[in-house]
């Protein structure tokens, strides 16, 4: 049975034990409408209700905490919701928890988000940072660990977009930073690739976005960090003109 799991592609154990799952209540899951094929399904109106009832990040964080209508949360470890400065001007959306951010709880901390921090660093910001004005927001389109690190499916996305764009809405920041095409096309609701769609600005609820490659592309990729530096160096002059 566990060699069955292993060529399945199970990759760890998620509890100590085993789990009669027969034996469960079974969990009601909001129906997601099939049959809208845009680039961003329609939310589900429950999902839209319980996201936008969220007066403040306290509040997002517990509904999600909450949320039983994404399969995900089943089979992750823990919710990953934010990390960084929620004042600050820049927020970052990458698309979904790894191994590593789905065992710590936070986002961006293995190597793609060791790389992320250099490359903030490279413009003077820092998830770190105290003061509003060098600090960023880090979040993703999806707070749960796809399995395998798997892409996240069209209906995941749907089910979970209010969330994320009532999160931005919360942290209201100046720029939005979006990495790779998860939250491309989450954010903007496009179907065109972050090929394109890299260093042109565009805008979502108001919210100047910048579209970037994922710092994992980055790191498969070494040609594109000469285009990912454009990109950075585009976001400094855009931040350093909004504060003069
Ligand atoms: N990749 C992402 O998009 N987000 C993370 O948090 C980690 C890796």
């Amino acid at each position: 049975m566990l060699a069955w799991q292993v060529d399945c592609g199970v990759d760890e154990a998620i509890a100590e034990g085993p789990v009669d799952r027969f034996d469960r209540v079974p969990v009601a899951v909001p129906e997601v409408r099939t049959e809208v094929r845009a680039e961003v399904a329609d939310a589900e109106p429950s999902v839209v209700r319980i996201a936008s009832a969220c007066g403040d990040l306290a509040a997002l964080r517990a509904a999600l905490a909450a949320f039983e209508g994404c399969a995900l949360k089943r089979g992750a470890k823990n919710l990953v919701f934010a990390d960084g400065h929620p004042g600050a001007r820049v927020m970052i959306v990458g698309e979904a928890p790894g191994r590593d951010e789905d065992l710590a709880g936070l986002p961006f901390v293995g190597r793609s988000g060791q790389l992320l921090d250099l490359m903030l660093a490279a413009v003077g910001l820092s998830r770190g940072a105290e003061e509003a004005a060098a600090a960023v927001y880090i979040t993703n389109v999806l707070p749960w660990r796809p399995p395998a690190n798997r892409d996240p499916t069209r209906e995941e996305v749907a089910m979970m977009r209010p969330f994320l764009m009532r999160h931005i809405e919360l942290v209201a920041p100046e720029v939005l930073v979006v990495m790779g095409n998860a939250a491309a096309r989450a954010v903007l609701g496009t179907p065109v690739g972050i090929t394109q769609l890299r260093g042109v600005w565009a805008e979502a609820e108001g919210v100047a976005v910048l579209p970037m490659f994922h710092p994992a592309a980055l790191l498969r990729d070494g040609l594109k960090k000469r285009e990912a530096w454009a990109d950075l160096l585009a976001l400094r002059a855009r931040l350093d003109a909004g504060a003069s």
